[in-house]
């Protein structure tokens, strides 16, 4: 049986199609296509559901990044700590800001920037650190903070990736409200996914939220008055409508992802594949809060296991095959193999399994059967 590994059309279901097209509806009525007056209400929405102060709709996850680097003033001369695990689009609105991105390590357990990698890293030009919470998973903050604060001998500046993250949550911090700014994606695969592109920014601090405001809008506090030069980062209302319609429903779809991960789990460990056990196979830890982006697992075997399921379209993917420090783009920043031990280590074992909501009891059934398998088939000289 094929497993898609995704498939959009879990949220558009009859229902949602028909309430979309009538949101869609009143924006060909309104004629605001542009930061009209869903967007507004989709800020407002947001707000409440993330319980932070401020938060501004635009047009992805990676102008988000950007937002936030430029609102802290982050710039030429600048270096930002960002961990070599991650989506490109961290590291590369660095770089956009004219900046340097600094390849830290990751915890090979959280596969999130780790503590005292980032500290190592910190010299007398670092101006920001950028944990992204990966997979769904939110990173320790607070131990983040510490650490390169006291490296730093000062406090540095945090805007956290929260690209993967909507709807983590962390007994001891509110995501997206801990740094000084965050980002976040709403990109049709992300957890809340809009109909296109889009995204956003959040922040506790008024100032902060005030300057992404007017970054977004070409530096501009008044129409064709510039402050400073800025974006079109604007967010379109379609998707701000798309959005409206997907949010209610996100709590559900979230708590279906950590069902999902619980079967996976136990039927990993009914096939004895469950490294616990002593199996070839490493589970995420589904701590609570986990929104479960991604279900990650992690074998030595990894490519063997992918090349498997892909010839019988059992859709799987690589969170990624390569550590920003060692991307063609940044070489001359002089990464080399062997720097980032822990990231390389997963670029090389991770493997990504279906886990989008509209996924069955029987294909996840089917993923692991094919995962047991292909070990049953694999001679044991080719395990690692
Ligand atoms: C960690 C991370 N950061 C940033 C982004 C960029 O978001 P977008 O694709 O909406 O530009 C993504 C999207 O995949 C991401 O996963």
């Amino acid at each position: 049986m094929p497993v898609p590994f995704f498939d959009i059309h879990y949220n558009l279901d009859e229902a949602a199609r028909l309430s979309i097209l009538a949101r869609w509806a009143r924006v060909l009525e309104h004629g605001g296509f542009v930061n009209g007056p869903e967007v507004r209400e989709l800020e407002a929405a947001l707000r409440a559901f993330l319980g932070v102060r401020h938060v501004l709709g635009c047009s992805n996850g990676s102008d988000a990044l950007v937002l936030c680097l430029r609102a802290l003033d982050v710039g030429p001369g600048d270096e930002v700590i960002v961990p070599a695990f991650t989506f490109f689009a961290s590291a590369g609105a660095v770089a956009r800001v004219g900046a340097t991105p600094v390849f830290a390590d990751v915890d090979p357990e959280t596969y999130c920037l780790d503590a005292r990698s980032a500290a190592a890293k910190v010299s007398a030009r670092t101006r920001a650190v950028m944990p992204v919470h990966l997979y769904g998973r939110a990173a320790e903050l607070p131990g983040i903070r510490a650490a390169v604060d006291a490296a730093a001998g000062r406090r540095v500046a945090m805007i956290e990736d929260a690209a993967q993250a909507i709807g983590t949550a962390h007994a001891d911090f509110t995501v997206g409200g801990f740094g000084e700014a965050a980002a976040w994606s709403c990109f049709p695969t992300k957890n809340l996914g809009a109909p296109g592109d889009a995204g956003f920014v959040s922040s506790e601090q008024e100032a902060i939220a005030e300057r992404m405001k007017r970054l977004r809008e070409h530096g501009g506090g008044r129409q064709y008055y510039h402050e400073e030069v800025g974006y079109n980062f604007r967010m379109d209302s379609l998707q701000a409508a798309g959005l409206l319609q997907h949010l209610p429903r996100l709590v559900e779809f979230n708590a279906a992802r950590r069902v999902g991960a619980q079967h996976y789990a136990r039927l990993f460990r009914e096939a004895g594949l469950d490294g616990e056990q002593g199996g070839p196979i490493s589970l995420p830890e589904l701590t609570p809060g986990h929104a479960v982006h991604q279900y990650v697992i992690r074998t030595r075997e990894r490519d063997a296991v992918q090349a498997y399921l892909t010839e019988r379209k059992i859709g799987c993917a690589v969170y990624y095959p390569l550590g920003l420090h060692l991307q063609p783009c940044f070489s001359s920043l002089g990464g080399t193999p062997g720097d980032l031990p822990h990231t390389e280590r997963a670029t090389a074992e991770v493997l990504a399994l279906p886990i989008h909501p509209g996924i069955t009891r029987a294909q996840r059934e089917e993923v692991v059967g094919a995962i047991a398998a292909c070990y049953a088939a694999m001679p044991t000289a080719a395990r690692r």
